[in-house]
């Protein structure tokens, strides 16, 4: 335990450290102000990394984020040799993305799902004006907490994603590529849509995946391919997003096609949690399988919900990583092909699943979120979520005396999660539902 009376480590450095980066990576010829903009970002950069390096030499933290997030022992001012140390929490990847109008559900799902360990990469879609996009990355730039920790960016030059067709899952690889270039530690990739909300806090997350191996895959599947399903997977489409710069309608073609037989298509839902190793497998292609299924993909109608499912199940090396759970809460409207967003009245099933996270929610300023917010993941508003991380209160989107980031104080969210995942682990039971052709 950390005596919580010691005298507090100085504030993080506010000076020129910039929390949020613009990517634009699509773009072949930056402008010339572009270019002195990212040569003096760059400087400033590295001048702090610099000086933080000369101050701290001993600190072993690559360039950047404030040393007083990320102690080493000697900070620790009451270490008992006796108890056994938990194992180091893990580190999650986020991609938080919406559309035009998204803005502000995108900052309270950043402030509910904040912690210093992970990443996040925001991206507001091609649909949404600059101004909304500058909006998000000023604020998240002027943040000090985000500031201090730096792992909060923003994309600059943004992607189309239709839900129906196979934009999203370019989206989503681009995503994951950028987070990989941008930390070398995170351990899952978690893509969140602006309408999803944690019901956990990331304290909670941290400590019980920190106890679960770091190749497993949470992701809902089937290989039952029915007539409703068939009627899905049939249709070619062409996405416009993959080809216009307006917006627009899906292109559908006249003619349909048979299911492959060259392997097994299985579906799932959109949301996943995926582990770094599949990642890098997707994105660095040594093996031709997640490339020629991204090719086949790309003209099916929700190629998202299949994509990944489809992959892991197809591939030897990841096929027994695959838990068929994605411990999302959702509730399918059976009226119409979507999620039916949820309210109060689905605030005791949502604890009861022992999701990490809900979806979906209709605004920014739904009560519902209050509830969440009040009485699962103890934040007040406009400020993130506490944690071991910041030992004084978080107000004012300050923390008045930083923790040890690598120290959660997990709650009673953790043994929720804890009873989901042991039930799902438990005797082997997962391996009799972990691919398994129908
Ligand atoms: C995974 O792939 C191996 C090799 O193709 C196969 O023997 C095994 O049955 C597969 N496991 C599952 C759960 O599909
Ligand atoms: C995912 O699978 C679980 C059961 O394994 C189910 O309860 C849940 O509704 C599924 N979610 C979606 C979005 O299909
Ligand atoms: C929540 O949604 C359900 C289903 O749409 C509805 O029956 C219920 O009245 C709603 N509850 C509240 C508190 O709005
Ligand atoms: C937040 O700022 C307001 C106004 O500047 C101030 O009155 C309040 O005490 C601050 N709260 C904290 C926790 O620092």
């Amino acid at each position: 335990m950390q005596n919580p009376t010691s005298p507090p480590p100085p504030p993080p450095p506010s000076s020129s450290s910039f929390s949020s980066t613009f990517f634009n990576l699509r773009d072949p010829k930056p402008k010339p102000t572009l270019i002195l903009l990212y040569t003096f970002l760059f400087l400033s950069l590295l001048s702090l990394t610099l000086i933080l390096y000369l101050s701290h030499s001993t600190i072993h933290t690559h360039s950047g984020p404030d040393p007083f997030l990320h102690p080493t022992h000697a900070h620790r001012l009451v270490f008992d040799p006796h108890k056994p140390s938990p194992p180091p929490p893990p580190s999650v990847a986020y991609l938080i993305s919406g559309s035009r109008g998204d803005a502000a559900r995108i900052l309270r799902l950043l402030d509910a799902v904040y912690h210093p360990l992970n990443v996040y990469l925001l991206h507001l879609d091609a649909s949404a004006p600059h101004t909304e996009r500058e909006l998000v990355a000023v604020t998240v730039q002027s943040n000090p907490i985000f500031k201090a920790a730096q792992n909060v960016h923003v994309v600059g030059k943004p992607d189309f994603s239709y839900p129906k067709g196979s934009s999203p899952v370019s989206l989503r690889l681009h995503a994951a590529s950028v987070l990989l270039r941008l930390s070398r530690d995170w351990d899952w990739f978690v893509s969140l849509s602006a309408d999803a909300y944690p019901l956990v806090t990331q304290d909670d997350l941290l400590h019980i995946l920190s106890f679960l191996p770091k190749d497993l895959n949470f992701v809902n599947h089937s290989s039952y391919i029915g007539w409703k399903e068939a009627r899905k997977l049939k249709p070619i489409i062409v996405d416009p997003g993959l080809y216009l710069s307006e917006g627009t309608e899906m292109f559908y073609a006249t003619q349909k096609r048979e299911l492959p037989s060259a392997y097994r298509v299985f579906t799932g839902s959109s949301f996943s949690i995926l582990s770094r190793r599949f990642m890098e497998f997707c994105i660095l292609g040594e093996d031709n399988l997640p490339r020629i299924l991204l090719m086949y993909f790309a003209n099916t109608p929700s190629s998202l919900s299949n994509y990944f499912p489809t992959v892991l199940c197809n591939s030897r090396q990841f096929n027994r990583t695959v838990i068929n759970k994605n411990l999302l809460y959702a509730v399918q409207d059976s009226q119409r092909n979507d999620l039916r967003p949820l309210n109060s009245t689905d605030f005791d099933d949502m604890i009861q699943s022992g999701a990490i996270f809900g979806e979906k929610f209709q605004k920014d300023d739904d009560p519902v979120l209050d509830l969440i917010d009040r009485n699962l993941l103890g934040r007040s508003p406009r400020s993130v979520v506490p944690g071991g991380w910041c030992l004084g209160e978080p107000g004012n989107n300050t923390c008045l005396t930083w923790g040890d980031a690598k120290i959660l104080r997990p709650g009673a969210g953790s043994q929720r999660l804890e009873k989901a995942i042991v039930e799902l682990l438990a005797n082997g039971i997962f391996r009799s539902r972990q691919c398994i052709y129908e």
